[in-house]
């Protein structure tokens, strides 16, 4: 692959609801870490992968749904924790497949060590994978398996 087509990756993160209270919610679950240094974590770590990182965050299902939609034609790939949005929404998991983007899901806390509503994730099977429990880390994790995908594949 040319140096020009390394540069040109570019990665959308959407986090879903009550995911702006990191750090002060429920921080033996999910962590001391803000969304804010999460964020800036990932556009260090897309640096050094040579990827552009663009965040967004809402507590909206409808806003998360046009955000996947207009991520098509615009970035390459999303990294994406739906927060409980995974647990319930089938309007993000059809826009997730129309838009056909490579995906990677993520969450902070195990899914499948807490309460069985949060063993079901209606966007794994349409993930390319799912990384789970290792908190701020299991989005460095997922940015770092999406872009090596996306450097193999396209
Ligand atoms: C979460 C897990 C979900 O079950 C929960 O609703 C969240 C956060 C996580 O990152 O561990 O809000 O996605």
């Amino acid at each position: 692959m040319s140096a020009e087509a390394l540069q040109k990756l570019s990665i959308l993160v959407l986090h879903g609801p009550n995911l702006n209270m990191l750090g002060r919610r429920e921080p033996g679950i999910y962590g001391s870490l803000t969304l804010a240094e999460i964020n800036s974590l990932l556009e260090r770590e897309g640096e050094k992968l040579q990827a552009k990182v663009s965040s967004f965050q809402s507590n909206h299902e409808g806003a998360l749904v046009d955000a996947i939609q207009e991520a098509m034609d615009v970035h390459h790939g999303i990294l994406i924790n739906a927060a409980a949005y995974t647990h319930t929404s089938v309007a993000i998991r059809d826009a997730l497949l129309a838009v056909k983007l490579p995906i990677v899901e993520v969450h902070l806390s195990n899914i499948y060590q807490r309460e069985a509503f949060r063993h079901h994730s209606y966007i794994a099977d349409v993930a390319l994978g799912q990384i789970s429990g290792f908190g701020g880390e299991s989005y460095r994790l997922g940015l770092q398996g999406l872009v090596n995908y996306l450097r193999k594949n396209s």
